[in-house]
């Protein structure tokens, strides 16, 4: 049996990828390790802890908690690594940067000290497009690209991906890297755009757009990325960084309009807010590399996100409960006198 630590697992993508590595792996006990923040929701693991119940455990703490990260790891004896745990809106990192230095930085060093200390086979790190920052049409970014993470967020990522090719230069830790473009599918907090616009439109409330809606974004379905991740852990080389994307973009007014002819809801209900500031204005990523691995995305744009809003519409036990108190406290903040007049 392989220990496998997944930090971050009661995420949008963690429980993703967890549900998925326990299919695939009978080999595995994965042990999820989440701090249980706004975005870590038990929920998102409720069918996983009665289907493996024997194959997979919890465990509540902060990857910035050195005690906490070389306790557990110890205790159970980890080989693998799988990092997803950040925090991870663009918008939220605006408003208060230093938390994301301290997970996505300071913890990704715990981190990897733990690795080094305890002699682990892998440690993989989740990252993003966003570190290479934005790019003209048609370019697409590859992994050997400089780095110009715009955002708190962007800049806190790159320094734990610069973090993890450190600890594999100096110390020899096996790390690998991918970087994935915006996931959508089940269980995405609804602060991220397609859950906002799909679960304001079901609620016939406003779709927000940033600034003329022309910005460009690679939207793959996460078990896509999922894929890509496991493919990686498996298969990729150590020292190595990988970008997964479907390789479609899609303008966000595009994605608005998709939404709200899947929902049949009237185009009206796009209201163009103040733009975000530093906004990046177009991610693409050249997927080749992770492809001659054997990965491809099973699902194309247009499924994506039919399966996603299928998703919300079937789920409303899942968003509903979140859209409440603190939630709604944020999106007053966020939101709040943005509005544009019409065009
Ligand atoms: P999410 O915000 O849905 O979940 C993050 C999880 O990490 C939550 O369960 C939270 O409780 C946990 N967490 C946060 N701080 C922690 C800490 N200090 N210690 C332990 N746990 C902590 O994020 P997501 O969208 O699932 O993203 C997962 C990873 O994938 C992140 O590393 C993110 O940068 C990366 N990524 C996300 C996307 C995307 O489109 N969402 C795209 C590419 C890469
Ligand atoms: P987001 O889901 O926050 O992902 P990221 O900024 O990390 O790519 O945003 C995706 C795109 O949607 C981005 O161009 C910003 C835009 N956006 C809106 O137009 N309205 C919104 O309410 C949000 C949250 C994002």
């Amino acid at each position: 049996m392989k220990n496998v630590l997944v930090t971050g697992g009661a995420g949008f993508i963690g429980s993703n990828y967890v549900r998925m590595a326990l299919e695939r792996h009978p080999d595995w006990h994965v042990i999820v390790f989440d701090k249980l923040t706004y975005a870590g929701n038990p929920d998102n693991l409720k069918d996983i802890s009665h289907a493996f119940a024997g194959r997979y455990s919890f465990v509540a703490g902060d990857i910035a908690d050195r005690e906490a990260v070389f306790g557990v790891i110890q205790t159970s004896n980890v080989s693998h690594i799988i990092n997803f745990a950040a925090d991870t809106h663009v918008d939220r990192s605006l408003m208060e940067p230093g938390q994301f230095i301290m997970t996505d930085v300071y913890g990704t060093y715990v981190l990897l000290e733990a690795a080094r200390e305890f002699k682990i086979s892998r440690f993989h790190q989740i990252s993003t497009d966003e570190v290479y920052g934005d790019i003209a049409a048609p370019g697409r970014s590859s992994e050997e690209d400089k780095l110009h993470g715009s955002s708190p967020y962007s800049a806190s990522k790159a320094g734990g991906d610069l973090m993890c090719l450190a600890y594999f230069r100096s110390f020899g830790v096996p790390v690998t890297i991918t970087r994935g473009t915006n996931n959508i599918g089940p269980f995405q907090y609804p602060e991220k755009v397609v859950p906002v616009f799909i679960t304001n439109a079901i609620d016939n409330l406003p779709l927000p757009m940033y600034g003329d809606g022309r910005q460009m974004r690679d939207y793959q379905f996460v078990m896509d990325h999922c894929d890509g991740i496991d493919i990686v852990v498996e298969r990729g080389t150590p020292g190595q960084i990988y970008n997964v994307g479907s390789g479609v973009e899609t303008a966000n007014i595009d994605l608005a309009h998709e939404i709200l002819r899947l929902l049949g809801k009237p185009q009206s209900l796009i209201r163009p807010v103040s733009d975000r500031p530093g906004h990046d204005r177009r991610y693409a990523v050249d997927n080749t590399k992770i492809r001659a691995l054997g990965w491809q995305p099973a699902n194309t744009f247009q499924e994506s996100i039919a399966k996603t809003v299928e998703w919300y519409v079937a789920n409303e036990w899942w968003w509903r409960k979140i859209k409440t108190g603190e939630y709604l406290e944020y999106y007053k903040k966020q939101y709040g006198g943005r509005e544009l007049p019409a065009k």
